[in-house]
């Protein structure tokens, strides 16, 4: 991965790729949107609707709790319909279920609605990567993890954008959920005039077709080469139980760790509450508003700067440094809560706590996880590598955005910021001692790091190879 993927496809020379790579922003920022778009509606959806703080968690968690499922049901539906109608159902799902929300009446209308909402998001998260993985040429298949990172926090700060234009306008928040419908039909509509995945093509032994697809997305001289590649690994593909065989096993530890991590410290309720972090400290709805969308760029700066230098830098750099950062940030949150004095004194040092924290996500756990596990599993095993790490993801996502309004309410505020923080800190020490660099390494000499040893020649085991 050397630079942004739009410009990376521009130096292949294949125009097509640009289609694809639109495809690809357009499942991330999916994702990003919708995942977003909740923190400055609810604070409209809870007066109007009369939500309770169990319910409003409802509203939130549940699109997460359709997110697991989605993304369980995701490897199957990219096997049996093809990742391709895989994403064209996921984009239409997606724009009913975006103005079934628009139109909810009850909260628990709402909470149903972006269930279903949750289901397209689940698949989408794994589908997109994966499809647009296969169609692209080797050498710039890396860029494109990050640059799925970049299109969810463009599809956050959008989302925040909406809620910041849309907070004056009549049934704001019902605008806000609905315009999700506009990028999931352009989804459902641009998936159709998409090939199908190559080697979705060559594992059901249409090889022609597989060979036409490759064309339009490779050099003439690579096509072979990656024929032969597809070809090769779907013979050896790995299943499900392979995942626990030495040293497969110890890379799944490190990946699970980064997947539960990234959510555990906390990233997501400040994605989905900060208009209602912030105006616990004071604020207006309205003025909440218009900060979270500082946050928001923060998000998108700092991803940005991650991707152009995770390369130089080293993936544990940044790890560390943004892990260190965040808990940092963390602490200082909790203490504000804690001393009315700094509220009266600094009242804007929640804000910068916020920002703070956001930019050490952004350069670290936010891209770095889906980067790792992207390159730490054999390429035999990847596909039900990071199905179980994106599985993992969701439900630590939903597990910590559920219970958020219920720990402020039962331990407060500050004990729950310096309960992230804590784990903040567990997490450090674990990334130092686990946590492999591998920026610029061979899957061999990351395995070596991760199980301690040299690694012999397995006899029985699937063979490990690099993408
Ligand atoms: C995480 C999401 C999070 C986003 C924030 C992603 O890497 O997986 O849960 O909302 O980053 O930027």
């Amino acid at each position: 991965m050397s630079g942004l993927f739009v410009t990376e496809a521009r130096r292949e020379g294949k125009p097509f790729l640009f289609a694809v790579a639109v495809i690809a922003a357009l499942g991330g920022f999916l994702f990003g949107y919708d995942t977003g778009v909740i923190s400055g509606a609810l604070l409209y959806i809870a007066p109007e609707l009369h939500a309770s703080s169990f319910e409003q968690e409802a509203i939130v968690g549940a699109l997460l709790l359709g997110a697991v499922g989605g993304a369980v049901m995701s490897g199957y539906l990219a096997d049996a319909i093809s990742r391709k109608w895989t994403k064209v159902i996921s984009g239409t799902v997606y724009a009913l279920a975006a103005l079934a929300c628009a139109f909810s009446q009850s909260a628990g209308e709402l909470i149903a609605a972006r269930f279903i909402l949750g289901l397209s998001v689940g698949t989408a998260s794994f589908v997109s990567p994966m499809y647009i993985a296969e169609l692209s040429p080797k050498r710039i298949r890396g860029g494109l993890v990050s640059f799925n990172q970049l299109m969810i926090v463009t599809g956050i700060l959008f989302a925040y954008i909406a809620d910041f234009g849309l907070k004056g306008v009549g049934d704001n928040w019902r605008w806000m959920l609905g315009l999700g419908a506009v990028p999931g039909l352009a989804l459902a509509i641009g998936m159709l005039a998409m090939p199908h995945s190559p080697r979705w093509l060559a594992e059901r032994g249409r090889e022609e077709e597989a060979r036409e697809a490759l064309e339009r997305t490779h050099r003439a001289e690579d096509v072979d080469e990656e024929m032969t590649s597809i070809k090769d690994v779907a013979s050896r593909e790995g299943r499900l139980r392979d995942l626990l065989a030495t040293p497969v096993r110890s890379m799944l530890v490190v990946g699970l760790a980064l997947a539960i991590f990234q959510q555990i410290v906390g990233i997501n309720t400040i994605i989905y509450y900060a208009p209602t972090i912030l105006s616990f400290s004071g604020n207006s709805a309205s003025s909440a508003i218009g900060q979270t969308v500082f946050i928001g760029v923060t998000n998108l700066v700092f991803t940005i700067v991650a991707i152009l230098l995770l390369d130089r830098l080293g993936r544990r750099f940044f790890l560390l440094a943004g892990t260190i950062g965040l808990a940092i940030a963390l602490a200082v949150l909790g203490a504000f809560f804690l001393s009315s004095t700094l509220q009266d004194s600094v009242s804007y040092l929640s804000l910068v706590a916020l920002i703070v924290y956001i930019a050490c996500f952004a350069i670290g756990l936010g891209p770095v996880f889906w980067l790792m596990i992207s390159e730490i599993f054999p390429l035999e095993l990847r596909g039900p590598a990071m199905a179980v790490c994106t599985v993992a993801n969701w439900s630590f996502n939903f597990l910590i955005s559920f219970t958020f309004l219920t720990l402020v309410d039962a331990i407060g505020k500050t004990a729950t910021f310096w309960l992230y923080g804590v784990v903040a800190v567990i997490a450090v020490v674990f990334f130092a001692l686990k946590v492999p660099e591998t920026m610029g390494r061979s899957l061999e000499q990351i395995q070596e790091d991760v199980t301690g040893r040299k690694r012999r020649r397995r006899r029985t085991a699937p063979r490990t190879r690099h993408a």
